[in-house]
């Protein structure tokens, strides 16, 4: 199937080394393993170096290139900057940082203590502008080119109800995406996001939509193509945006979600729940002959 296939030309990564923060499991390993496939080396990076480990061990078995596992907590800046410094000292340079670790809690915001607000706030907000400030002035300091690509989230602009932390830490990253496109593209420094729909995996999903949830509210069910997305999906367009295919895409926050968020947007969008028979009816009462 299509979906499931890479579309990038063999080598399109070839010799760039790309820094994937949560990149042990989920849409970070996912997009990993397509970089690894079109020939980059890989870091990645999250808190459980066991689990980055046994992630860096497959990868290498199944698709060669090398990758180096990091732990690293993106909320603590001295973490983060040995994390870089390792990543450098093994590379010699890292040309792309995927900043994809996040955290996310679905709740009434009013049950929320501050430490787990702030939690969010400091994993995706904070983590990511540490990272993206770490790297960035490394950069710019060798006189080195950079690629960054954020995740974010189709309600980083909507806003969304039960996710507030993240939805506010998501806009944040937002605005810094843009802005940072605008001011580092003067040392060569891209800035660009992703903001994806529906793509199943086994933590946020478990944890977002806990047991019967995910029946009841079956994300497919919201997305106007019918269906939620393929991980290759994700990192066909991941691959493209680090990749030098994109050089003149700079500041642009692409959505993958088969138009789920549009479909909550457009005011007269549920009517397609209106049943044929009665739009025949409606007509017939305009004179409009079947
Ligand atoms: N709902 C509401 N509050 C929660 C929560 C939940 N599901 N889970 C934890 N909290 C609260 C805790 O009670 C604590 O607050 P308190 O000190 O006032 O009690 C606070 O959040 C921090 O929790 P803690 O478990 O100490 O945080 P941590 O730093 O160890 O881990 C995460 C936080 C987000 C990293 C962890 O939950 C995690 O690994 N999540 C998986 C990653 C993820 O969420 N991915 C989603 C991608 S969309």
């Amino acid at each position: 199937m299509i979906l499931k296939e890479g579309m990038l030309k063999e080598g399109a990564l070839k010799g760039k080394n790309i820094l994937i923060t949560g990149g042990g499991t989920g849409l970070g390993k996912s997009m990993g393993e397509y970089f690894l496939e079109l020939g980059a080396n890989l870091v990645i990076t999250s808190r459980k170096l066991d689990v980055l480990e046994a992630t860096a061990k497959e990868m290498m078995g199944q698709k060669g290139g090398k990758v180096l596992p990091l732990s690293c907590d993106v909320r603590e800046i001295e973490q983060v900057e040995k994390m870089w410094e390792d990543a450098v000292t093994e590379f010699g340079e890292i040309h792309v940082v995927l900043n994809n670790a996040a955290g996310n809690f679905i709740s009434p915001t009013e049950r929320l203590s501050t430490n787990a607000f702030n939690t969010v706030l400091d994993i995706v907000l904070k983590g990511t502008s540490q990272v993206t400030l770490t790297a960035g002035k490394d950069w710019i300091s060798k006189k080195q080119t950079g690629t960054f690509l954020n995740i974010v989230t189709t309600y980083a602009w909507t806003g969304s109800g039960y996710v507030v932390p993240s939805a506010a830490a998501k806009a944040g990253v937002l605005a810094m995406t843009r802005s940072l496109a605008v001011e580092w593209a003067k040392y060569g420094i891209r800035s660009n996001a992703i903001a994806p729909g529906p793509f199943p995996t086994e933590g946020a999903w478990s944890r977002l939509l806990p047991g019967e949830l995910v029946k009841k509210f079956d994300p497919a069910k919201k997305v106007p193509v019918g269906r939620v997305g393929e991980h290759q999906e994700l990192a066909n367009l991941a691959a493209y945006l680090v990749s030098d295919f994109s050089s003149f895409v700079n500041g642009e926050v692409m959505t993958i979600d088969g138009g789920e968020w549009l479909k909550g947007a457009g005011e007269f969008n549920n009517l397609d729940k209106i049943p044929q028979e009665m739009w025949d009816m409606m007509e017939a009462s305009r004179g409009k002959k079947p």
